[in-house]
């Protein structure tokens, strides 16, 4: 049989060397060595062949605005809020759609192929719900973008919010968002979360909320969270993303919190860039981190990803679309420097963040979308290390991207004439 597409030679993730076969946008065979005929092959030999990166948590709407009409000066969450309300009524579907496409281009670059973005329903003319449907469609061929209905001003709080978060899943939307901690009282973001989870259960939708994005201990959202997923019937559609007040939380409330975010089966996204910069912003010292509880949650059974949250936006002054930036700064703040903890880091900047998302079709299987990506690396964690080159990416059975080797070229006395900062762990 012919082949579109031949990946020879490379390591998988788990270790082993193995061509993969690919036809109709699929692949087709795993194999030591493949030796059928193939209208391309990409020679990765000595490189990671890993499923494509996944970010289950952005804000496509405002990404790329930097500057736009100003700078946050405090960096803090609530002033990135307040420029952004200041920001919007200046959008226009063109520029919105723009930005995105534009930073769709960097996340293929970087083999970020699925992102799940949050878009901003509070806005009574739905614009940069539209400019994103749009751009959804026009990506569909080489990223799976979804989108979260995201009433960022308060489903209760913004006096439109509700119908027009309604208006915008009735328009194809694909995840019900909320922002519990934002509401007026910690009653209305109880009733938020409520009546959200309701709206997704009849729908037939899955969930993904802003939740507990504060350092106040007492921020329980994530509670009620995993109470109504499980009253509803909703295990395994619903996230918590970013979860911050967890890591303010008393211990003893944490350990009877835990097994009942495992029980709902509740995924949680943390957002390691983001949360260490915005959070532990009214602390002196010692300043929390802010990043919830990531190595805990694993232990109780948690599904746990890593998002990116922004880039270039009212919140955060940089970001570059890559995920291994995401996980390199997520096991630093989680202090998961283990090898076993690092590899489990690039799973869930891939792997995990796909089941999150509920992307059964991605990850390196005969059967499965030929979406891949070979990175200049010897193993996930050495990825990790070198955040490390994308040579090739393929979407959809598609070579979409390439770049070449990062070794440098060096003039010194009695060295060698290139540098690579690959490394081969000695025994
Ligand atoms: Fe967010």
């Amino acid at each position: 049989m012919s082949l579109d597409l031949i990946v020879k030679g490379g390591t998988l993730p788990d270790g082993r060397n193995a061509d993969i076969g690919i036809a109709g946008g699929r692949i087709t065979a795993i194999e030591p060595k493949i030796e059928s005929e193939a209208g391309r092959v990409v020679d990765a030999t000595g490189n990671l062949v890993a499923p494509p990166f996944v970010d289950p948590h952005f804000h496509m709407d405002a990404t790329l605005s930097y500057g736009i009409p100003r700078i946050n000066a405090s960096g803090t969450l609530l002033e990135g809020i307040a420029l952004w309300g200041e920001l919007k009524p200046l959008l226009t579907h063109e520029a919105v759609r723009e930005r995105a496409l534009a930073y769709c281009d960097w996340a293929v670059s970087m083999g970020l192929l699925a992102i799940r973005t949050h878009v901003d329903t509070c806005d009574d003319r739905l614009l940069a719900v539209e400019a994103l449907l749009d751009v959804k469609k026009s990506v569909a061929p080489y990223i799976d973008l979804q989108l979260v209905a995201f009433p960022q001003d308060g489903f209760y709080r913004d006096p439109t919010a509700r119908e027009n978060t309604i208006r915008a899943l009735d328009m194809g939307v694909d995840v019900v968002g909320g922002i519990p901690h934002f509401e007026r009282t910690m009653a209305d973001g109880r009733r938020s979360v409520t009546e959200l989870c309701e709206i997704a259960a009849e729908r037939g939708l899955m969930v993904d909320m802003h939740c507990d994005e504060t350092d106040d201990p007492q921020s329980r959202h994530i509670e009620q969270l995993a109470y109504e997923t499980q009253r509803l019937g909703l295990q395994g559609r619903v996230a918590g993303s970013h979860l911050t007040s967890m890591h303010s939380m008393d211990n003893y409330y944490v350990s009877k919190l835990l097994p009942l975010i495992a029980e709902a089966e509740v995924s949680a996204i943390p957002n390691p860039l983001i949360n260490i910069v915005i959070q532990g912003r009214h602390d002196t010292y010692p300043k929390r981190r802010g990043q919830t509880r990531v190595p805990e949650m694993l232990k109780a059974g948690i599904r746990v990803g890593f998002g990116q949250d922004c880039v270039l936006d009212p919140w955060y002054p940089l970001g570059t679309a890559d995920m291994l930036d995401v996980a390199f700064m997520g096991l630093h703040v989680a202090q998961m420097t283990s090898p076993a903890d690092m590899a489990q880091c690039f799973r869930m900047v891939t792997e995990t963040n796909a089941a999150i998302m509920g992307l059964d079709h991605l990850g390196i299987e005969v059967g499965k979308t030929a979406s891949l990506v070979v990175l200049e690396a010897g193993n996930p964690v050495e990825a990790l290390r070198l955040r490390a080159n994308r040579l090739c990416v393929i979407a959809k059975g598609k070579v979409v991207a390439e770049r070449s080797s990062s070794a440098a070229k060096l003039d010194l006395p009695g060295r060698p004439k290139t540098v690579d900062r690959r490394h081969r762990l000695q025994n």
